[in-house]
């Protein structure tokens, strides 16, 4: 009898870890598809190698670069010379002047937090060293920022969201709305729209953003952060599902940004990433990648619309190198969350340009 039920409880738990490898093998064929011209490669799979040709641009010739980002004063400058290699092709050269022309008359909204930032001053200072005569507008409303290329008629929007979901001043105080995406209406009409969001999601105490999460009736001072995530994603699922002609606007959700404050997580000396001063070698960070990149797939894989995942976690997990540190231009604490620029976005960006030129 107890040899029957371990062989039940056998069959069972053997059955449910093939209907798991199933599911995980659907997950990364959705998401691997991000071509690189004609050969099916997978660009989020490579190391880092040292590359003379980078960077691609100098942070003193880019004028669109915050402070938070500038590190023109860091002493080590090994940091600028990786370029990433995936394992079984190479990833295209970015070419600015390519990307205009293709580009011409269109509009590219960055739509997230301040790695959305990092992203969108990225791609100008890349697109910038390529016409560095160019004329240029840069204004800002609000939320909303934007960078035109002025004889291209090219223009780079960024809209200032930190949880692509809505909160909302109430009489209660502030309220993130799970459920609720009424400023999508500020993302209509761009022909390219690249998302993102998680760190807001994580933040307690007083830089915690909201004061009630609402969820349907239910209102709450706090819920599981990734639970929370993973409902706060779904609802933006569901708006691009809605909202979104995929014929005409290319979607991208910028994977999860990863940072780097725990330096045992790389058997680090250091505690942080202060004094890292080159990358991790390999293709694999020894954590993983966290859970919530896991939630990204999980709510992308079931979507009907075309949403390219930009899958930036584990090749920035491995530039424990490449963060702001406390040499940023600011000169306010150690930033081991945004990036140097130039640098890591660079690459982003040039995923992005793979995916969508
Ligand atoms: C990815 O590529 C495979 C093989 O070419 C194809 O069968 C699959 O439908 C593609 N998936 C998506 C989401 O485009
Ligand atoms: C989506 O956009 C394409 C190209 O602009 C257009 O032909 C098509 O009618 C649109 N579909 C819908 C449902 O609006």
């Amino acid at each position: 009898m107890g040899s029957h039920l371990r062989a039940m409880a056998f069959l069972i738990l053997q059955t449910m870890i093939y209907l798991l490898m199933f599911m995980q093998m659907c997950v990364s064929q959705q998401v691997k598809n991000v071509t690189n011209g004609k050969t099916k490669c997978n660009l989020f799979q490579g190391k880092w190698v040292v590359d003379s040709t980078f960077p691609l641009y100098q942070s003193s010739r880019c004028p669109f670069i915050d402070d938070q980002f500038n590190c023109g004063a860091r002493p080590d400058k090994l940091y600028l010379k990786y370029s990433w290699k995936p394992n079984s092709c190479n990833l295209k050269r970015f070419d600015g002047k390519r990307l205009l022309a293709k580009w011409q008359g269109k509009k590219i909204m960055f739509v997230g937090d301040s790695l959305s930032r990092n992203q969108w001053q990225s791609l100008a200072c890349m697109i910038y060293a390529s016409v560095p005569n160019a004329k240029t507008t840069v204004t800002n409303r609000g939320a909303l920022s934007s960078i035109i290329f002025q004889e291209y008629g090219v223009t780079l929007f960024l809209y200032r969201t930190p949880y692509l979901v809505d909160i909302v001043q109430e009489k209660i105080g502030q309220v993130l709305k799970l459920d609720s995406i009424k400023q999508g209406d500020a993302w209509r009409g761009m022909d390219m729209l690249i998302f993102n969001t998680w760190h807001w999601w994580t933040h307690i105490g007083s830089s915690q953003g909201w004061d009630f999460i609402q969820y349907g009736s239910t209102i709450a001072k706090n819920m599981d952060r990734w639970d929370a995530f993973s409902k706060g994603l779904t609802t933006w699922a569901r708006w691009v599902e809605l909202n979104v002609n995929t014929t005409k606007t290319k979607v991208a959700f910028q994977g999860i940004s990863p940072t780097h404050y725990s330096g045992k997580e790389w058997s680090s000396t250091s505690s942080n990433c202060l004094g890292e001063k080159q990358p991790l070698s390999g293709s694999s960070y020894p954590t993983g990648q966290p859970k919530e990149a896991n939630i990204v797939k999980k709510v992308l894989s079931g979507m009907k619309k075309k949403v390219y995942l930009i899958d930036i976690t584990t090749l920035s997990q491995l530039r424990t190198d490449a963060h702001p540190s406390t040499y940023s231009a600011t000169k306010s604490g150690n930033d081991c969350s945004h990036w140097c620029l130039p640098g890591l976005p660079d690459t982003w960006n040039q995923l992005l340009y793979a995916a969508f030129t």
